[in-house]
């Protein structure tokens, strides 16, 4: 058996042999995560990951592809062999690593609240949100929910698949707040008129691309191009492009 697997290994090659052999680089994303990568009116995925994602696949002469899931399944899905890597404003956790093996981070973020400024003039503390039992809207299974359970227990946590349904629920007020990423509230305050983003993190978290355990070559190759893209200034640049304020 063990000779068997490293027939295999040998034959097969590694993934990013694989991604080249096939012609095509599979991302998993879900379904949006603005700016970093959305559906634009005539369908096509835009945003800065997309541009990095773009441009890995001309250095590697491949064709990119997206393959979109609930983002509370995406771990599983990569899992699965469904895309090659989660390229998708993750961050890195102890316990996603102990699913699958993380890169070197190529953005930071924390978490912050988004608010209704009909029902908040003021940008609420978070100690007067943890003192009352407010509504509070997440995107399922993001850190964004791991935050807002443990630092507001008294909340009652809504949970929605995507960013946007549960920015939605804010800006029509069925939600008094959200948590999630700082790059997302400040792109959903300019978006919605009632909508404003909280200056106080409440975490602060690396964001990283992510490949099934074992994909170490590949993983390697993906740390170099992630280095390369700070020091050339190509993440500077695309932040300017596309980040809001
Ligand atoms: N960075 C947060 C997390 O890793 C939120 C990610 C949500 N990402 C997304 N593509 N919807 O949990």
């Amino acid at each position: 058996v063990v000779l068997l697997a490293i027939f295999a290994g040998l034959a097969f090659g590694n993934l990013i042999d694989d991604i080249r052999s096939r012609g095509v680089l599979r991302v998993g994303q879900d379904a949006g995560y603005m700016p970093l990568y959305g559906t634009d009116i005539d369908g096509n995925r835009i945003g800065l990951e997309v541009e990095l994602l773009q441009r890995m696949a001309d250095i590697l002469g491949v064709e990119l592809e997206f393959v979109v899931v609930n983002w509370d399944g995406i771990i599983p899905a990569l899992m699965a062999g469904k895309f090659d890597i989660i390229w998708s404003g993750m961050t890195i956790t102890p316990q996603r690593a102990l699913r699958v093996n993380f890169s070197i981070p190529y953005l930071t973020v924390g978490q912050v609240i988004v608010y209704n400024t009909r029902e908040f003039p003021q940008e609420p503390s978070y100690a007067n949100i943890a003192d009352q039992d407010l509504r509070i809207a997440v995107q399922l299974g993001t850190t964004g929910d791991e935050a807002a359970r443990r630092l507001f227990p008294n909340a009652n946590i809504l949970t929605f698949d995507s960013m946007d349904e549960a920015a939605f629920q804010v800006a029509s007020g069925r939600a008094d707040i959200m948590v999630i990423d700082s790059i997302y509230a400040r792109y959903v305050a300019k978006k919605y008129d009632v909508l404003s983003a909280g200056t106080e993190f409440l975490t602060r978290e690396d964001l990283g691309v992510a490949v099934r355990r074992g994909d170490l070559e590949a993983l390697h190759w993906i740390n170099t191009y992630i280095r390369w893209l700070q020091t050339s200034g190509i993440v500077d640049e695309l932040q300017q492009k596309w980040f809001v304020d």
